[in-house]
């Protein structure tokens, strides 16, 4: 593997009483893309959400590029933006236009000046392919353009490494190649990427890894192939012969 970029050691959280995390290891190399795939309430949202940060865990250590997630204040805003998030809701900031989405974050929390900010907005929007799009207001895209500008908007903070969590799973079928046709080439140019998703396409084309979650565990971890065509746990398999057979 290339030099460690994440590296989570012994993690766990609970909700209450249920517990979420379960003793995760996990190191993600620099450059390296890993898709998570596992059923529903495996822990596969919450294992990104505490991986920037939105979420508190109880015990272990995470670092990213060698330094411990920061509990507040000024090191965690840095944070947030060397992680990038794309959610299955693409959270575009309805009343602004798609530039103003994506040079926000640079403007005002980057202190990047406004002509910089848009002209590299600009450019990220047209590596996405909704350039043409700039002076719009979200609602005025398809939700297929939505999700590339969110992956522009985050793109644009310059982060480390990009994690999605099921970015294809609220859009139309049409929509969703148009999606993972952007993540595949952004995977090319070499961005670190945790990516949830059931996009078998994707994991086959784009990861180096997949990670198998079920109950707050990652219960196997394979290259796409061989996980694909010999998982070795009964839960794995379980899980591949529901997904692959509908
Ligand atoms: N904010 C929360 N409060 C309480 N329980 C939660 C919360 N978020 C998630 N959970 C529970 O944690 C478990 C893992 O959820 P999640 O990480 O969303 O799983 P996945 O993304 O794999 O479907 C589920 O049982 C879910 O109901
Ligand atoms: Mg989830």
């Amino acid at each position: 593997m290339t030099e460690p970029l994440v590296v989570l050691k012994g993690v766990n959280k609970h909700f209450g009483d249920l517990h979420v995390l379960k003793d995760i290891d996990l190191t993600i190399g620099k450059g390296e893309v890993v898709v998570v795939i596992g059923p529903s309430g495996s822990g596969k949202s919450t294992l990104c959400r505490t991986i920037n940060r939105l979420e508190t865990f109880e015990s272990g250590s995470i670092e990213i590029d060698g330094k411990p997630l920061p509990e507040e204040g000024k090191a965690l805003a840095a944070l947030r933006a060397d992680v990038g998030m794309v959610f299955q809701s693409f959270n575009l900031f309805a009343h602004k236009t798609i530039l103003e989405n994506v040079t926000l974050g640079p403007i005002k929390a980057r202190g990047v000046k406004k002509a910089d900010a848009e002209k590299r907005a600009m450019e990220l929007l047209e590596r996405v392919g909704v350039a043409h799009q700039a002076q719009k207001y979200p609602a005025q895209l398809s939700g297929g353009q939505q999700q590339r500008v969110a992956i522009a908007r985050s793109l644009a903070m310059d982060p480390k490494v990009m994690l999605f969590d099921e970015p294809t799973s609220a859009l139309d079928p049409e929509m969703i190649n148009e999606v993972l046709d952007v993540m595949t080439s952004l995977a090319k140019s070499g961005m670190t990427m945790v990516v949830v998703t059931h996009e078998m396409g994707f994991a086959r084309r784009a990861a180096n890894r997949v990670v198998f979650m079920a109950d707050g565990q990652i219960v196997e971890e394979a290259a796409p192939e061989t996980f694909f065509t010999n998982p070795t746990s009964d839960r794995a398999k379980d899980f591949l012969g529901k997904i692959l057979t509908h």
